[in-house]
């Protein structure tokens, strides 16, 4: 049976390879995507998400605009990461039909009417900071019985952040979010940088996944040409890891990753540590566990899907 999904992101490059690895999947029925204000600010990652869905030909996806900055914070953005338009690459620039345009209808309406209007239950699949994710709840609580899981890119449990010592990016962004998430009850599961290091990118990858010879795969080159530059520079590596991605894989094959049920809190406020994801391994709060943390993955089997769906691609 096909999983529905809502996609919430912030493209991104990685972003971008997630809405192809999940366009390019018949398991999955995707109700639609919606952005947030991320990597770049809001009207970038809806602009990209249309540049995305222009290029793979599935201008039947719809695109929804959601929170332009995060519930108390300023929006802090990683240009320095993604580029100026937040997906900057070389080749040939993607034009976008005019008739293709975003929706009137706001992204966290989106996600409550369908949430409430949904005879089956929906999985949310955010790889941006969590505000989209949040407002929805805040707006409508009892959307809670239509959300099947939360599947979500983010937080660090036993590894450094990547936007501060101890905080990952789109926790740092919108820590509140994340505890509003986090604190719903809903089944959560976490795609921290524990698990997403372990799925790195490089150029033998890129040459391989370009065999299959199509635009897409081309596409994912030149995204990945472009996203390797950041990673190779502060980890001083030819390895990069693909972080949204294994939100999608994880739906499409389990199997690919292996974690554990713990607690999971976020620091809001601290000066040093906010964004951090206190992850309970041990148990030794009694803190009630929130939500199931990647630790494990198997970058081969995640390669071995994404070269073979994206093959599928025009
Ligand atoms: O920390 C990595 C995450 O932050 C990824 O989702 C990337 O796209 C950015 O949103
Ligand atoms: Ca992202």
């Amino acid at each position: 049976m096909n999983k529905k999904i809502i996609l919430d992101c912030d493209p991104g490059h990685d972003d971008a390879v997630a809405i192809m690895l999940a366009a390019a999947s018949k398991e999955l029925e995707i109700l639609g995507i919606t952005c947030v204000g991320g990597n770049v600010g809001l009207d970038n990652t809806v602009n990209n998400a249309l540049k995305v869905c222009t290029l793979i030909e599935r201008t039947d996806l719809k695109i929804y605009s959601g929170a332009s900055k995060p519930i108390h914070y300023d929006l802090f953005t990683a240009e320095y990461v993604h580029g100026k338009t937040g997906l900057d690459k070389k080749g040939d620039p993607i034009i976008i039909s005019s008739d293709y345009k975003v929706e009137d209808q706001n992204a966290i309406d989106f996600i409550v009417d369908t949430c409430k209007s949904s005879t089956d239950q929906i999985y949310l699949c955010p790889t941006g900071p969590l505000t989209n994710i949040a407002l929805s709840l805040q707006k409508n609580p009892s959307i809670k019985e239509k959300i099947k899981e939360i599947v979500f890119m983010g937080g660090a449990a036993m590894c450094l952040g990547n936007t501060t010592p101890s905080a990952e990016f789109n926790i740092f962004v919108d820590p509140h979010a994340a505890n509003i998430v986090l604190g719903s009850g809903i089944p959560i599961t976490m795609m921290g940088l524990d698990v997403t290091h372990q799925v790195n990118v490089n150029k033998t990858i890129i040459n391989s996944i370009n065999e299959n010879n199509n635009k897409s795969s081309k596409f994912f080159g030149e995204l990945m040409d472009f996203y390797t530059i950041f990673h190779k520079k502060l980890y001083e590596t030819e390895d990069t890891p693909l972080h949204d991605p294994c939100v999608i894989a994880y739906l499409l094959d389990p199997s690919i990753f292996t974690g554990k049920l713990v607690n999971v809190v976020v620091e809001e406020n601290s000066e040093l540590t906010r964004g951090a994801t206190i992850v309970d391994w041990l148990g030794v709060t009694n803190r009630n566990p929130n939500c199931h943390v990647m630790n494990y993955a198997n970058d081969k089997k995640f390669f071995a899907l994404l070269k073979n769906k994206l093959s599928t691609l025009p």
